[in-house]
């Protein structure tokens, strides 16, 4: 398969973005731990999910599509069955995360897997918090996959104060707190995205959550919910760069996803100059949503302090390739997360940058990249996105703005997390072509 993305005459159109991968996973697992059936609304059908959903079949969950949604006859905290293989997870940092939290405290034995990038990420911040609660689980030597879980007599609730800034994280250790003894408390420094908090509340949770502070009382039983899943802001983020950065651009994303801990890129791109308006503000369950217009704009460096890196961790790809077309030097301090994510994604980004000719460099904890304004033309080239979803859309999004075209490297990694991308974005008028 050939990916190739051209300069384009300009975006204009109304779309609706597919649903957000972080609550589809969640929305799954808490369906299928609740008593009772529950329906999912909107659910995206990346391979990520899929591969939870599948997982989640492999543990007995009955779960099926009529209609366009998603029905999930839920099994109750203790009635998921041993699965007769290994659970297969693929790319997905969250699925493989979570999972383990809710497998921690089954009374069978289970092994989890992933692909060859899965495979390489550390999984030591899920196993120390874990085991900690008392939690049978190991990786291999080097704390990474393959996960092996076997039943533990006692798990407990715990008082943990993150290491690092991770809803992955958090949220193992929350669904394992399901089946622990005693309170637990995970404070942060940092916000991380709190979906799994908003979801068990939805699910009927005793759960108290803010900023900073998370705490999960016993909790006895989940009771299924209808859930509408909101479309994914991380994917909406790539079609909000392509309007800002083409020329004659005017388009609309609607019911996306707003949850503040996950929508800093809006208020960064605003700050650029970004003509960004949100309006039709709404709720799906615990979830805010609104309809995003964007247009045509002349866009500003930018500066992304530590504060602001949880919450647009997955947008920094492609709010690197909006500074790269924006005036002046913007600077990103402590960004290093993004070295685990499905690709070393500051080590693809930096190659990337270079074929554009735009000069960027890592300082002291400092990522810098000098703008080259709204006129600039990327050179043609190649973009190596080691098979990341993330990587292969942000350099689809610079091709709108090259001198001829960008071509993407196994454009297959973005059923990832968006299967739909290509499409949509022709719907828009990205000149994308695909052979
Ligand atoms: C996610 C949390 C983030 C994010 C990932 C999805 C989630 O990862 O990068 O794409 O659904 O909880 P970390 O929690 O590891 O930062």
């Amino acid at each position: 398969m050939k990916f190739i993305s051209k300069p384009s005459e300009g975006l204009q159109g109304e779309i609706k973005i597919p649903g957000d991968k972080s609550i589809s996973h969640r929305a799954l697992i808490c369906a299928s731990i609740s008593e009772g059936t529950s329906k999912i609304s909107n659910l995206q059908e990346s391979e990520d999910v899929i591969n939870t959903l599948n997982s989640l079949k492999q543990l007995g969950v009955n779960i099926f599509k009529e209609n366009e949604s998603y029905f999930v006859e839920g099994k109750g905290f203790r009635g998921l069955k041993k699965p007769e293989n290994q659970l297969y997870f693929g790319n997905s940092g969250t699925g493989v995360r979570l999972m383990s939290g809710l497998l921690s405290i089954q009374n069978f034995s289970s092994s989890l897997t992933g692909d060859e990038s899965l495979s390489k990420r550390p999984m030591k911040r899920i196993i120390e918090p874990l085991v900690e609660m008392g939690a049978n689980i190991s990786g291999s030597k080097e704390d990474t996959l393959p996960l092996h879980i076997v039943p533990s007599k006692k798990i407990i609730g715990i008082n943990y104060e993150m290491p690092i800034a991770s809803a992955q994280v958090k949220s193992a250790i929350l669904f394992a707190s399901l089946g622990a003894k005693g309170e637990t408390k995970i404070t942060e420094k940092s916000i991380s995205r709190d979906h799994t908090e908003r979801m068990f509340e939805y699910f009927g949770a005793s759960i108290t959550y803010s900023a900073t502070e998370t705490k999960l009382k016993d909790t006895e039983k989940f009771i299924s919910q209808d859930i509408e899943v909101p479309g994914d802001f991380s994917s909406s983020a790539f079609f909000m760069v392509a309007a800002l950065i083409s020329k004659n651009s005017n388009i609309t994303l609607k019911e996306v996803g707003m949850n503040p801990s996950r929508i800093a890129l809006i208020n960064k791109l605003k700050e650029m100059g970004g003509n960004i308006q949100v309006f039709n503000h709404s709720l799906f369950g615990k979830e805010p949503i609104a309809d995003i217009n964007v247009k045509s704009s002349i866009l500003h460096a930018c500066e992304v302090v530590p504060e602001d890196v949880p919450n647009l961790i997955d947008e920094l790809p492609v709010l690197f390739v909006a500074c790269s077309f924006a005036e002046g030097t913007s600077n990103f301090y402590e960004i290093e997360e993004l070295k685990h994510k499905e690709s070393d994604r500051l080590k693809a980004m930096q190659e990337g940058l270079d074929k554009m000719k735009i000069n960027n460099f890592f300082e002291d904890s400092i990522f810098c990249i000098e703008g080259k304004g709204k006129d600039y033309k990327s050179p043609n080239f190649l973009a190596e996105t080691y098979y990341d979803h993330r990587i292969a859309m942000s350099f689809a999004i610079a091709g709108l703005n090259s001198s001829s075209s960008i071509e993407i490297s196994a454009p297959e990694s973005i059923n990832t997390s968006f299967p739909e991308f290509i499409d949509l974005g022709k719907t828009l008028g990205c000149n994308f072509e695909l052979s």
